[in-house]
């Protein structure tokens, strides 16, 4: 079997090509820094020859609504295009858990993303959608950050280990399509303003945590639920203390 991973350098792709590569799998490894580019097409029809199965973990360059949606529609439009005149027969897109209640371009922009490739010509798709990354938590601290506080919603939230959507994607990509859609998330529930101040104390940052219901999650307004995956989704096994003792 030949797969194509896209974004094969980001923090789930370098992961999902090691975990394909562990299971004896072809594997394709795309990104600009290897010279194909999914915007503007360049080298992809070579990309693509003789895939069976394409595993889209991209991302876009900044989180704004702009260039969030300029990058998804025009990444997706044209993979897609490429996939199925290529003869590709399975798609696997990696998307956002509660995309459709986060009301904010980075999300619009990710169900566009996972529509463009419901609707394309490519036989059979796999939508697989993951609650927010450790990383995220860090990424929100930066972001709402004003003076010495840093505001978090006093919301619950499932974050989940990088390895361990990598590991879900891979396996949905060396299995049956699903038809429909996946969740993968975190082994314990949260609440989000309690992991943030545990990350300020492990990195020995003095800034006082502020619960602030207000508090954006990268644009969007977020409620005590907003976050969390339904109760079918699967869990991984990596915990928030692992992540922050490594
Ligand atoms: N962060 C979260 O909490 C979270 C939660 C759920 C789902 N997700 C989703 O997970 C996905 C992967 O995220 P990530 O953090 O692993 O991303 P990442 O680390 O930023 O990696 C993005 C990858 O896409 C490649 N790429 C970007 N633009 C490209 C282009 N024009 N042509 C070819 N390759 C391109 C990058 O390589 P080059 O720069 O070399 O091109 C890189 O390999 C995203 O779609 C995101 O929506 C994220």
């Amino acid at each position: 079997m030949r797969v194509v991973v896209v974004g094969a350098t980001g923090l789930i792709g370098s992961r999902t090509v090691a975990r394909l590569r562990d299971h004896g799998v072809e594997v394709v490894t795309v990104s600009r820094s290897e010279g194909v580019d999914v915007t503007t097409g360049k080298g992809l029809a070579e990309a693509l020859r003789g895939a069976e199965v394409v595993v889209d973990v991209t991302d876009a360059p900044s989180r704004t609504d702009k260039e969030s949606v300029e990058f998804f529609a025009r990444a997706t439009d044209t993979l897609v295009e490429a996939a199925a005149t290529a003869g590709v027969e399975h798609y696997v897109v990696l998307s956002v858990v509660g995309a459709e209640r986060l009301e904010a371009g980075y999300f619009r922009a990710k169900l566009l993303q996972e529509d463009l490739v419901r609707r394309s010509r490519i036989p059979f798709s796999s939508l697989v959608r993951a609650t927010p990354f450790f990383e995220s938590v860090e990424a929100m601290a930066l972001m709402n950050t004003y003076g010495d506080g840093v505001h978090a919603a006093p919301v619950l939230m499932r974050p989940v280990s990088a390895d361990d959507v990598a590991s879900e994607v891979a396996h949905v990509a060396l299995g049956v399509p699903l038809f429909g859609v996946l969740e993968i998330a975190g082994p314990e529930e949260h609440r989000l303003d309690d992991l943030t101040a545990k990350l300020l104390a492990a990195r020995g940052d003095m800034r006082e945590v502020v619960i602030d219901a207000d508090a954006p999650f990268f644009g969007a307004r977020i409620e005590e639920r907003t976050l969390l995956p339904a109760p079918a989704a699967h869990l991984g096994h990596g915990t928030f203390a692992q992540w922050l003792a490594r």
